[in-house]
């Protein structure tokens, strides 16, 4: 398995441009399953997630083309099964059943496995389903789904830790080919399912009020292909400016949607740190040590879950006492034994964090647990003295495009040590 190794204390500086959005991509891709004719995706990152989704695309019949960033999907003929074997590697595999249920009235998918991050359930997903009239059952690590015929209804997708994303987005996947009406109550309001919802419209759907608590979706018998351009990714473009008040002198984020980012922007100018935005670029200018700060996860628009580890690895070295607070997914906390590891002062009291920023922190061995707890540690090991080495960082390629490669543009001493 690979591993990154950072020289840390080298200062960041320049640009990076954002790749295009991870969890954009994946429902845009899924929802290619909807038409027979020929849709194409600009803007996809090469990373493993969006390569999983093409194999299970393939797998279901499709045919895919990819050229760098774009990719063309026809899925003139598909079949509905998904097995364990396709399915397993990524837990978004299930936002396919919300497509394959429209077009096909029937789906089998292979529950994903389990996640560090905590128990991720998809209830809500199969409530909403049943609602559109499916016959729902869970069978030897199977999901199936079964309608005759879809009809439109009241959903409501807020469960107890607030809306689902992924919920919102395979209900929406289905509801558009059902008959009549059918309102998602308690919706996300993520850009990613604002963007899902724009494709979607543009391949023939009704959809209204994506990125509100309300949508409506009028089914329509049939869908066309279409052309779309992701989002840039906010959470990568997120863990960049981190990475500026981290280690920067002078960081700039280029190809960014300004609003999408707007809670980390506001969490690290409370932390005393000087942000400028012209357009669609995002600099940060830190000024020595960023204060503590007292923050809660939520669904959007406030404080993005998966910009939670990078935060407290910006927090391990603040000035004062910080307080975290992971509403979206309480268990999600594998990175501070890790930044433990490293020096930092952190104490879990159940779902917060209470952070002691040190002076600094100390290069180590640190093992990668999931996606954005990586990019976590491999932020604090810009700042640590001496080498960070980061390992399984198959996790970090899940969903950073190039990490390494963007930070050493921007001067961090950092390299990728191939598996033997
Ligand atoms: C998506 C994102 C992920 C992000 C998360 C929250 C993708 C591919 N992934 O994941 O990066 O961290 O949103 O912003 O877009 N829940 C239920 N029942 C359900 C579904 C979810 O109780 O049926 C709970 C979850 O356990 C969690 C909360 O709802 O506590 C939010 O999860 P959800 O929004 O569904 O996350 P994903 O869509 O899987």
């Amino acid at each position: 398995m690979d591993k990154i190794l950072i020289h840390g204390g080298h200062p960041l500086s320049g640009s990076i441009k954002v790749s295009g959005s991870k969890n954009s991509s994946l429902p845009i891709l899924a929802a290619t399953l909807l038409t027979r004719e020929p849709c194409v995706v600009y803007g996809v990152p090469d990373l493993s997630d969006t390569h999983y989704m093409l194999q299970i695309l393939m797998h279901l019949g499709a045919q895919v083309e990819r050229a760098s960033g774009t990719v063309s999907v026809t899925a003139e003929k598909i079949q509905s099964v998904a097995p364990y074997d396709v399915v397993r590697r990524m837990r978004a595999s299930v936002c396919v059943l919300g497509p394959l249920l429209g077009r096909c009235k029937e789906a089998t998918v292979s529950l994903p496995g389990g996640c560090v991050i905590g128990d991720r359930p998809i209830d809500l997903h199969l409530q909403g389903f049943e609602a559109l009239g499916a016959a729902v059952r869970v069978e030897s690590g199977d999901i199936k789904v079964f309608a005759p015929k879809l009809t439109g209804a009241v959903i409501n997708m807020h469960g107890k830790f607030g809306p689902t994303v992924l919920g919102t987005d395979n209900v929406m996947m289905a509801a558009v080919l059902a008959d009549g009406v059918t309102v998602i109550e308690g919706a996300a309001q993520e850009p990613e399912v604002v963007d899902l919802a724009t494709f979607l419209n543009k391949m023939g759907a009704k959809i209204e009020g994506a990125g509100t608590r309300r949508i409506i979706i009028e089914g329509v018998p049939a869908l066309h292909g279409a052309e779309h351009r992701v989002i840039p990714d906010r959470i990568e473009a997120g863990t960049f400016l981190v990475a500026g008040a981290i280690a920067g002198k002078e960081v700039t984020v280029k190809r960014v949607n300004p609003e999408h980012v707007r809670a980390v922007t506001d969490a690290l100018t409370r932390c005393g740190l000087a942000i400028n935005v012209k357009d669609d670029a995002i600099s940060i200018l830190p000024n020595g040590h960023a204060s503590a700060l007292d923050l809660t996860t939520e669904p959007y628009p406030g404080f993005p879950t998966d910009m939670q580890a990078q935060m407290c690895a910006l927090l391990s070295t603040s000035k004062g006492t910080s307080s975290v607070t992971e509403n979206v997914f309480p268990q999600r906390y594998m990175h501070v034994a890790e930044l433990k590891r490293m020096g930092a002062q952190v104490e879990l009291e159940g779902a917060t964090a209470v952070i002691d920023g040190v002076d600094c922190l100390l290069g180590a061995p640190v093992m990668a647990s999931d996606l954005r707890a990586s990019a976590a540690l491999v932020l604090a090991g810009l700042k640590a003295d001496g080498i960070t080495e980061v390992s399984r960082v198959y996790h970090i390629d899940r969903g950073y495009e190039h990490l390494d490669e963007k930070l050493s543009e921007l001067g961090a001493h950092i390299e990728r040590v191939k598996a033997a």
